[in-house]
């Protein structure tokens, strides 16, 4: 059913991943872009809240698959369930507002009423207008076809015959649970999202966290000659690169560079490293936790976790890490919008929550300045991308193929020694084409 274009576009592209070298017009393309609403986003879990947004019966948050607003909603029953935010009667929105708690959804075109767990329970002159006609019971509210949770993580899927969301997960778990496992109590958000507009693909801010530590070089040199960043301009380097073959997922384990003088477990207080050490699944986890200093995981399509040691500034004269989530949220060609949380243990102290919170909004917030620097970056190649000459030009992704495995290395997945590689970003793209093709 593919035009005869597209399909041209999609050999050059398969050309491209076998060979590390990707034509860069698949970073602003509309036919691609499409194929990408259909095949990816209309079949892969994608990261929707997280439970603690959501923890009274009633409280509720708007979420989006592609163009699709879900109400992602905690009904009287404490079980939570998402439902597309459209009227079963003429199509109007019933949720008015981005998060709020309610008991019911009332239809602002003609009135139709729905409970908290979608089933309509009010419609006016029902009698008269319907004389007994319409039958309620068949008229709730459209569930999203799935919605599954890793560890207060919910996730949606518009594909009802689609894996389920352990089996999508994989070995990306376990470095999952090196974030969400560190007590028994888990995280909650720091707040609602912050949400901003960026004009560029979805795949280029996913590429940065899955696995770009090579960037930190330039990209973000200013902050490394402020003395925010280490001093070693290599300092992304250190550690290892994971990527789970066939799912797409990947992480960056960055550990101290050497002869820095950094506190072990991201320079978490002392108890929350005690806690973790007790909570932790395996030793294995642990053993590699404690000698971690910056973690970023991504989920394949469009998720990311990032975990960063902060260092010491006038303000704080000790580290405090910082933990933030982002869905890279496709608006269409060359356009996304960017959802990020800041999150904090449950457990933590009082003041450590409050200088996680300034941590993640001075580095990692709409106008933080590590994320200032990314997203200036990203807009230009995307404009690069859908430029006349600029989308013939092939990219270069051949970085690290000198490198072989890790074998001592004690999590699952394939892992390099070194994070100055494309190994994540090949992997990444192999299972992006292969769903393209699916
Ligand atoms: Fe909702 Fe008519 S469209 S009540
Ligand atoms: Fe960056």
């Amino acid at each position: 059913r593919l035009s005869d274009g597209v399909r041209a576009k999609l050999e050059e592209l398969a050309h491209g991943v076998e060979e590390g070298l990707l034509p860069a017009w698949i970073f602003n393309d509309p036919d691609l872009f499409e194929l990408e609403k259909e095949r990816i986003f209309s079949r892969s879990w994608v990261y929707l809240a997280h439970e603690s947004e959501i923890p009274k019966p009633g409280d509720y948050v708007l979420r989006y698959i592609l163009n699709n607003p879900y109400i992602v909603v905690r009904g009287e029953d404490g079980q939570v369930r998402a439902f597309l935010d459209m009227c079963r009667h003429r199509g109007m929105r019933v949720c008015r507002a981005e998060a709020g708690n309610a008991s019911h959804f009332r239809c602002p075109f003609h009135g139709w009423t729905y409970r908290n767990d979608g089933a309509l329970v009010g419609v006016p002159a029902e009698r008269e207008a319907f004389a007994g006609d319409l039958r309620k019971e068949e008229w709730g509210l459209v569930p999203l076809p799935r919605l599954e949770a890793f560890d207060g993580l919910l996730f949606g899927n518009l594909d009802p015959g689609a894996p389920s969301l352990e089996e999508w997960l994989g070995e990306i778990r376990w470095y999952l649970e090196l974030i969400t496992k560190r007590s028994p109590a888990g995280l909650e958000v720091l707040g609602p999202p912050q949400r901003w507009v960026v004009p560029t693909d979805w795949k280029l801010a996913l590429e940065t966290f899955i696995s770009d530590s090579y960037h930190t070089l330039m990209t973000h040199r200013s902050l490394i000659e402020l003395g925010i960043a280490p001093k070693d301009a290599k300092y992304a380097m250190y550690g290892e690169q994971i990527h789970v073959p066939g799912k797409g997922h990947g992480a960056m384990v960055v550990g101290a560079p050497p002869g820095a003088q950094l506190p072990p477990f991201w320079g978490y207080p002392e108890e929350m490293m005690e806690r973790a050490r007790a909570s932790y699944p395996t030793k294995e986890q642990w053993e590699v936790a404690k000698e971690t200093r910056i973690l970023l995981i991504t989920l394949f399509p469009n998720f990311s976790i990032h975990n960063p040691i902060r260092r010491p500034d006038h303000k704080y004269p000790r580290p405090v890490p910082m933990l933030t989530f982002r869905v890279w949220h496709p608006l269409g060609p060359g356009r996304i919008e960017i959802f990020s949380w800041g999150l904090v243990e449950k457990d933590a102290p009082e003041w450590f929550k409050e200088k996680a919170r300034h941590s993640y909004l001075r580095f990692f917030g709409s106008s933080g300045t590590f994320e200032q620097d990314d997203t200036e970056i990203w807009s230009h190649v995307a404009q690069n991308a859908a430029s006349t000459q600029g989308g013939r030009v092939r990219l270069y992704y051949r970085m690290g193929l000198h490198l072989a495995p890790d074998p001592n290395w004690p999590g699952p997945g394939v892992a390099y020694g070194l994070n100055f590689t494309d190994a994540n970003l090949r992997n990444f793209h192999r299972r992006y084409l292969e769903m393209l093709l699916a």
